[in-house]
């Protein structure tokens, strides 16, 4: 039995490193397609994932991820004890949609736009407890963000966290945006071990002072 699995070990390595080079090859392909959508030449380090989904724990299922392209970040979700039949992948790309259908055949991988979160239908009854991004929020007009931001706080539950990462020295969700919608961001990790470096940030509700009604702008 040791033996079979010292054996193996090598071979499953071989098999790890063979599907991340096909897909940096497939992220490359995507981004000389479509730069603007993909924005970014390789896939997020294992190191990113790790810090993106630090926080989440089998309690916070269901997940929404966003943007999961090739599944770095869906890789951490089942690690951190994320059922995959509790995720919910929302994938703009085609190509990347149809891979993770076949990679994640028991989560729900729906091929849309994530400005139209809150109009997806197909998540369940119960509530997420966490959004996953990996959408280029930076390279996306002001109204597209709010979009996103709104979306995903109305499906979220009331003490759900959005985890952002981002290349840039900023949060990539505008101030404006965050008023707004009532918002508050933390800097929670800056991941050195990536291409290029990236900052994580987790975005929550704000507590609303005693009385007053949560997130009045959320209810519109
Ligand atoms: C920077 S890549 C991140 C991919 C992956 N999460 C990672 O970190 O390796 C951005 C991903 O967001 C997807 N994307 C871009 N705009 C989107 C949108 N509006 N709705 C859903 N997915 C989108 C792209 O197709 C791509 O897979």
């Amino acid at each position: 039995m040791r033996e079979t699995r010292a054996l193996a070990a090598p071979w499953n390595r071989l098999c790890c490193v063979e599907q991340h080079m096909t897909d940096s090859l497939r992220f490359f392909f995507a981004w000389a397609t479509d730069p603007l959508r993909v924005a970014s030449v390789i896939p997020s380090s294992r190191a990113l994932a790790r810090a993106m989904t630090a926080e989440i724990q089998c309690e916070s299922a269901p997940v929404i991820e966003l943007g999961p392209g090739t599944g770095v970040f869906t890789r951490a979700l089942l690690a951190r004890g994320v059922p995959q039949e509790h995720l919910i992948l929302v994938e703009y790309g085609q190509e990347f949609a149809d891979l993770l259908r076949k990679r994640y055949p028991c989560a729900d991988v729906i091929c849309a736009d994530a400005a139209r979160l809150c109009k997806l239908s197909g998540i369940g009854a119960t509530k997420p407890g966490a959004v996953v991004s990996g959408l280029p929020l930076l390279a996306m007009p002001r109204r597209k963000v709010y979009a996103i931001l709104r979306g995903a706080f109305q499906q979220l539950r009331e003490d759900g966290a959005f985890y952002q990462f981002t290349y840039g020295f900023r949060c990539p969700i505008p101030r404006e945006i965050r008023t707004r919608l009532g918002l508050k961001v933390e800097r929670i990790g800056w991941v050195l071990e990536n291409f290029p470096p990236a900052q994580v940030y987790r975005v929550t509700r704000r507590t609303p002072p005693a009385g007053q009604c949560p997130t009045p702008t959320l209810l519109q």
